[in-house]
């Protein structure tokens, strides 16, 4: 049944479905990624699509900025299109000298200032983490496509306009690569439903030097890390 923000019929989306946050990055996937991609849903301009790659099905969907956006279209896809492993792909800001511009980065944990995972585990320090097949499945593509990734913690942030300057510093000490926005509410939806998912990431801007890559560099090495996002998938479904 079409959900409050979803306007697919029952089976219009696959049980493995990619999440960018950008709605015209699921389009863009789906046209250059995907073959015979249909849009199965346009709510909000949160536009979704589901196609084939390698002889899977796969679906890609727009799902917004930031935990709550990311976490109402996830819990959707689980609750009501059967969607069983969730791909967020991304960008994200460096907090460390050893973590580069383009550099692609799995999410294994997301260290988080939202409370949703509180909310969900009883008022307690819940571990945000990937799932392992998905993670060790994309770092066997990225190894394969020769694209080097750095896995480990990222912090997904509420706040996009930090005031807390110190925050990258406290990350850095504490070995987090980089912040995003949606990891930690992402992999949180996951545990609660019983259903596997995994966070792709390239660094788009430098926390430290305040440095960010151009749009043609940012097309580009997104649309490498899509490559490692769906090889993930071919790896782990075989
Ligand atoms: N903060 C939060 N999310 C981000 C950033 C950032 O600096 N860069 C890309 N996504």
């Amino acid at each position: 049944m079409p959900t409050p923000h979803l306007s697919a019929e029952p089976g219009q989306f696959a049980e493995a479905v990619l999440l960018p946050g950008d709605p015209l990055r699921a389009q863009h996937i789906a046209s250059t990624h995907l073959e015979d991609a249909e849009q199965v849903t346009a709510v909000r301009n949160a536009l979704g699509f589901t196609g084939t790659y390698r002889g899977m099905r796969v679906s890609v969907l727009g799902a917004g900025m930031g935990i709550p956006s990311a976490s109402i279209y996830a819990t959707e896809l689980v609750r009501e299109y059967g969607a069983r492993r969730l791909v967020r792909v991304g960008s994200c800001g460096s907090v460390r000298d050893d973590v580069a511009l383009r550099d692609v980065l799995l999410a294994s944990g997301a260290c988080t200032d939202s409370t949703v995972n509180r909310a969900r585990y009883g008022g307690l320090d819940f571990a945000a983490i990937a799932d392992f097949d998905l993670l060790r499945a994309a770092a066997d593509a990225a190894a394969e496509q020769g694209v080097a990734v750095r896995v480990g913690n990222v912090h997904s942030s509420d706040l996009f306009y930090d005031p807390r300057a110190w925050l990258v510093e406290t990350m850095e000490r504490m070995g987090v690569l980089a912040v995003e926005m949606e990891a930690a509410g992402l992999y949180g939806v996951a545990a609660e439903h019983g259903v596997r998912a995994l966070t792709v990431l390239t660094v788009s801007d430098h926390l430290k030097t305040g440095e960010h890559v151009s749009a043609d560099d940012r097309q580009r090495t997104f649309d490498d890390m899509v490559r490692v996002a769906l090889d993930a998938l071919v790896r782990d479904a075989g």
